[in-house]
């Protein structure tokens, strides 16, 4: 019987120097589509009939200087295919979870911490979901949650604050959004664009441009900002003059795609004008903190997602385009594949549909394909 580890283990594995070798024994089309990364770690697709027709043959194709870990879908066949490798005398141990845990999987990272504020980035690696909570003083706002709202809840208490707003920048398709529940616990109040919630039977507050939120002892400025073009009403929040949460509208390496609800075209000129018009003007200094990212490359120096604007104009030629035909063609030319399940995640997420935890687990599978990215 090979030893299991479980999901924080496998990023410390993937975060110490010695690094890992993860065998994902899934099949090509699935390890394709998404596969786990790691900042020291290399990944290997080799199914496990593979691994069992091979024999000791094996050896040729799996390297033994590393330790292994195998992953699949639930954790199951992982377990035999690791058994398989030890008995070859391979450092091997297995994802207890497999690519189900590491869909769940989060870590918490200090972005910003001072006498007045706490700024604290929650990422959940597998999807590229980027969620914030914000203290001041006794209290905090917590922004574009995931439906894991314990751990927003368990930094609440580690913090000793109470969530006072929980606010989601927009309608989001890629994954399901933990806002409503997490503000039900709490007893906060939860936020979202209005326009983007037509017909929804979920209670919440309307988003609007311009809104500040007040909380805590009130020394610090939370402020929307709306930067249509990803979606109809989607938001920035501008804090203190020096983040901005831009949700799903900026990435450190890209734009958000405008095309999920339809209408690409109209939608690619609406997005041109907040890029020209509310976007650029906004200071180099800013620091960019988005609602996602794609790989792990854009992890900074400090753990977390996020870069000043002036680096990402830099290397974003999306931001520099003047002419609007010429920034139109650009985005439509660069269109990937939607994200799976966009639609029905949507409806989970105005409340007009109820998926059951089994439903929600393989909803959510697989990456995050919001963006638009820069050449
Ligand atoms: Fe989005």
């Amino acid at each position: 019987m090979a030893t299991a580890i479980n999901a924080k283990q496998l990023k410390e594995l993937m975060d110490s120097e010695k690094g890992v070798l993860i065998l994902d024994i899934r099949a090509s089309s699935a390890y394709e589509k998404w596969h786990i990364e790691g900042k020291h770690a290399i990944t290997m697709n080799l199914q496990h009939i593979k691994v069992k027709e091979l024999g000791s043959a094996v050896i040729d194709l799996i390297p033994r200087d590393q330790t292994v870990v195998a992953v699949c879908e639930k954790g199951i066949v992982a377990n035999q295919t690791a058994s398989i490798l030890e008995n070859l005398g391979y450092d091997v141990v297995y994802l207890s979870g497999g690519m189900q845990e590491w869909s769940d999987f989060y870590e918490t990272i200090a972005v910003y911490c001072n006498d007045s504020i706490q700024l604290y980035q929650i990422i959940r690696p597998a999807k590229g979901c980027l969620s914030y909570l914000i203290v001041s003083g006794n209290e905090a706002v917590v922004v574009d949650p995931s439906r894991h709202i314990g751990i927003y809840q368990d930094l609440a208490t580690k913090l000793n604050v109470s969530i006072r707003h929980v606010i989601d920048t927009h309608l989001h398709a890629d994954h399901i959004s933990g806002g409503r529940a997490l503000a039900d616990v709490s007893g906060a109040e939860y936020w979202i664009p209005e326009e983007e919630m037509k017909g929804s039977l979920r209670e919440y507050s309307s988003l609007k441009d311009r809104r500040i939120f007040c909380f805590g002892n009130g020394n610090l400025e939370l402020i929307s900002i709306k930067t249509p073009g990803h979606t109809i009403s989607s938001m920035c929040l501008l804090l203190d003059g020096a983040f901005l949460l831009s949700g799903d509208t900026l990435f450190v390496n890209g734009i958000g795609r405008p095309d999920l609800k339809g209408r690409a075209e109209e939608m690619s000129g609406i997005l041109f004008q907040t890029v020209t018009k509310i976007l650029n003007p906004l200071k180099d200094e800013l620091m960019i903190l988005p609602g996602h990212f794609s790989r792990i490359s854009e992890i900074n120096g400090h753990g977390f997602i996020g870069e000043s604007f002036a680096h990402i104009k830099h290397k974003t030629d999306l931001l520099n385009v003047q002419n609007k035909k010429e920034f139109i063609c650009s985005i439509l030319s660069r269109l990937g594949e939607t994200p799976p399940n966009f639609d029905l995640i949507t409806k989970i997420n105005q409340g007009k549909y109820e998926a059951n935890p089994n439903e929600q687990i393989e909803l959510e599978i697989g990456p995050n394909l919001c963006s638009v990215e820069s050449k």
